[in-house]
């Protein structure tokens, strides 16, 4: 890892694991973007643009004859002043002229990695990183553009933000301030995202780039299960294992645009940042704004390639480190089970059998502090409803307590409904426009994180049932999407910028609550995968990746997510059949492999379990525990597969000793029987025993020809080798 900076040249490079990033300050002022991609030794000069004058555009005061902004690459690119193609930068000076024009200053290189005021981002760690800073101003608006690229020792991996400074004495409008821009020169691509809906989350979406812009977004408040926070440009026909990938995956959690556009020319500009659609953001003379961070990945090796450098990125620099090495526990959540309908008696009972079968943690989910058995009422007073549970969450806790095995709980701190006695209190705690009736989601509202009373009541509640070792766990959800995105205690020159203060007010509280409570594990949800993103992560170690628990559909699911993000920050859970979302019915081991490589658990209800069944859960679980430590930092693959009735997936250990593979054939069809199914990550020149059949083969065999299986008269039928070198 490296940073070199020619200053006669004016060249800046970035080189780490094995990718290189190249800049140049054209004539020292115009700052564009050289170079992304398989890492270079050092850089001397290839691939200087194609400068031409092209007719109907602009003239600029340049060394380069006849340059033109159509198809100049910009490696921060502004609004206003010939670039005509996405900016990544507009704001707006007194007087309402929204055209900024920062050129470049100054570059140096700094040791370690910065951390972004507020918000959530990627850390060092122990592991040597290095950080370029490059200083671009325009000295009329009075604005200062610091532009951040970090690289980390042996990752593949450039982490991108920017910091807007006032330094001028007009107040300034910033009205859209992305992430990262990346320019790459005119090729055919394709473009891949995360689309999805509640219960359908991370389904790949494929198509060739074509010519204008492509976008993908979410004004919803949350980083949404419409679209996740990310997309990658492919060579075309890039597969899992070859083929180049540039992806972008924005570190936020709420409104995003993620957006490619192939000019007339081909050139290709990729951008991911906040949407400006709804942002607005007043800097007053020495204030300063900081984006989000972008992730850069790009891979020589496919998707798979890109996954692995996401999982540890964001298992060794995102999320809590108290648990990245930490195994986590195989848990039993209520909500399955018992909805609504909770009671010490239910609680007790399940806790027994979950401790039976070898579970560590009881999650007691939705239902405890409700008046009634619905999602109507109490949400925001977050008292125990003592009818249910008499002597509160406490005796509830102690029950699970003296099974031996941790207690877990649900809260949605960021709703609160009308008829609530908080609301009563508060009504102007509650996000509203004047004037309007706010509009509800699953019967709430949402709470006004801008306003610090109520991140200080939230901190203080979640603090009063962590405390003393009650909680050990919180699965802190989320059911709806922002509206009435208004703050009465903002004015109006600030509103346009609520969305982004509620994030950073919901960031402030996650951070005091992990500061305060270090050991309390938390498990993002929202409506299941709503809000699953790499700025929840920082937070919470684990995501609940979708209410659909069908292990059909989440073979989709968890495939999708897992091109970003680790298994073990997937929760994935076995419940019952026929399953409650869809009404398939599937064998209770087609459910535990569909979810044994990820962060197990169990939803169902364990005393209307046959005895037969639960010896076969506890049999699952004795068979995870052991392995989930090597599995949960081991590399995960997707493998290519004969036809789309298959999917394969397989953890390894990095020392290739062991590998442990599972093919899913999903329907009986005789026609989609044939094919072979490639291994990965073994060693070529040593043998392997799979361990069910005692068979040996060559891992040369195993990665060259691949297994085949038998068609079974199964839907959902699970096929499990696991391969030890000898
Ligand atoms: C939505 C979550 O995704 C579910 O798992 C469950 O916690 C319900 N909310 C409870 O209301």
């Amino acid at each position: 890892m490296s940073i070199s900076i020619d200053n006669a040249r004016n060249i800046a490079a970035l080189h780490s694991g094995t990718v290189s990033y190249v800049l140049e300050a054209v004539d020292g002022k115009y700052l564009v973007h050289r170079y992304f991609g398989r890492a270079l030794r050092a850089y001397h000069g290839c691939g200087a643009p194609a400068y031409y004058k092209r007719a109907y555009s602009t003239e600029h005061p340049c060394s380069i004859p006849n340059v033109s902004f159509d198809d100049f690459p910009f490696e921060y690119p502004a609004r206003g002043r010939g670039d005509f193609r996405i900016p990544a930068l507009e704001a707006e000076q007194s007087g309402g002229v929204r055209v900024v024009e920062p050129l470049f200053r100054s570059w140096r290189a700094i040791e370690g990695k910065p951390a972004l005021p507020g918000l959530p981002a990627t850390f060092a760690g122990d592991t040597p990183a290095q950080t370029l800073e490059v200083v671009c101003e325009d000295p009329q608006a009075g604005l200062r553009v610091l532009l951040y690229y970090s690289v980390f020792e042996g990752l593949d991996i450039v982490a991108r933000h920017q910091r807007l400074e006032n330094i001028g004495g007009q107040t300034l409008t910033l009205h859209n301030v992305q992430s990262a821009s990346l320019e790459l020169s005119a090729r055919p691509l394709e473009l891949l995202s995360l689309y999805g809906t509640h219960a359908k989350e991370a389904n790949r979406s494929r198509s060739p780039l074509h010519h204008g812009i492509q976008r993908i977004e979410s004004v919803r408040g949350g980083s949404s299960p419409q679209h996740q926070p990310f997309f990658a440009l492919l060579s075309p026909g890039a597969t899992e294992t070859a083929g180049e990938v540039y992806a972008m995956h924005l570190v936020y959690s709420g409104n995003f645009l993620a957006q490619a556009e192939a000019d007339a020319f081909g050139n290709v500009r990729a951008q991911i940042g906040i949407h400006p659609e709804g942002f607005q953001w007043e800097l007053k003379p020495g204030e300063s704004f900081t984006t989000p961070e972008a992730i850069l990945n790009y891979s020589a090796e496919g998707l798979n390639g890109m996954s692995r450098q996401f999982h540890r990125l964001y298992r060794e620099h995102l999320m809590p480190q108290r648990f990245a090495g930490l195994e986590r526990p195989v848990l039993l959540n209520s909500w399955e089970a018992m909805y609504y309908e909770v009671s010490l008696e239910k609680i007790e009972a399940q806790a027994e059998l979950a401790k039976r079968a070898g579970m560590e943690l009881f999650v007691l989910d939705d239902g405890w502090f409700r008046a009634d058995n619905s999602s109507r009422t109490s949400m925001g007073d977050w008292q125990c409803n003592e009818t249910k549970l008499p002597g509160g969450i406490r005796r509830a806790a102690e029950l699970v307590h003296a099974k031996g095995l941790k207690f877990g709980l649900w809260f949605e701190p960021e709703a609160i409904c009308k008829s609530s006695a908080l609301y009563r209190m508060h009504p102007d705690w509650a996000l509203h426009i004047p004037g309007y009736e706010p509009v509800e989601g699953r019967h709430e509202y949402l709470l006004d994180l801008t306003r610090p009373e109520v991140r200080d009541y939230l901190t203080g509640m979640l603090g009063s049932y962590l405390q003393g070792g009650m909680v050990d766990y919180i699965k802190w959800d989320m059911n709806r999407p922002l509206t009435d995105v208004c703050s009465t205690a903002f004015g109006q020159t600030r509103q346009a910028g609520i969305a982004h203060r509620y994030l950073l007010g919901l960031y402030e509280i996650l951070e005091r609550v992990t500061t305060a409570f270090p050991n309390v594990l938390i498990e993002g949800c929202s409506s299941g995968g709503a809000r699953f993103d790499p700025g929840m992560l920082y937070y919470a170690a684990q995501n609940w990746a979708s209410d659909n628990t069908d292990a059909f559909d989440r073979l989709t699911i968890q495939d999708g997510f897992s091109l970003l993000y680790p298994p073990m920050a997937i929760g994935a859970h076995v419940s019952i059949t026929p399953n409650h979302q869809t009404g398939r019915s599937t064998s209770l081991d087609a459910r535990y492999q569909a979810a044994r490589l990820f962060d197990l658990g169990y939803e169902l209800d364990l005393t209307q379990c046959s005895e037969g069944e639960r010896e076969e859960i506890a049999r699952q679980v004795a068979e995870h525990k052991p392995e989930r430590a090597w599995m949960q930092t081991g590399i995960f693959s997707r493998h290519e597969v004969p036809n789309g009735n298959y999917v394969m997936w397989s953890i390894a250990r990095p020392d290739r000793s062991e590998c442990l593979a599972l093919i899913f054939q999903k329907a009986y069809d005789p026609l989609c029987c044939h094919g072979n199914f490639k291994l990965l990550n073994l060693d070529a020149d040593a043998d392997y025993r799979e361990t069910g059949s005692g068979q040996v083969y060559g891992g040369d065999e195993l990665l060259q020809i691949g297994l085949t299986v038998p068609l079974v008269k199964e839907d959902l039928h699970p096929f499990v080798f696991r391969f030890q070198r000898i």
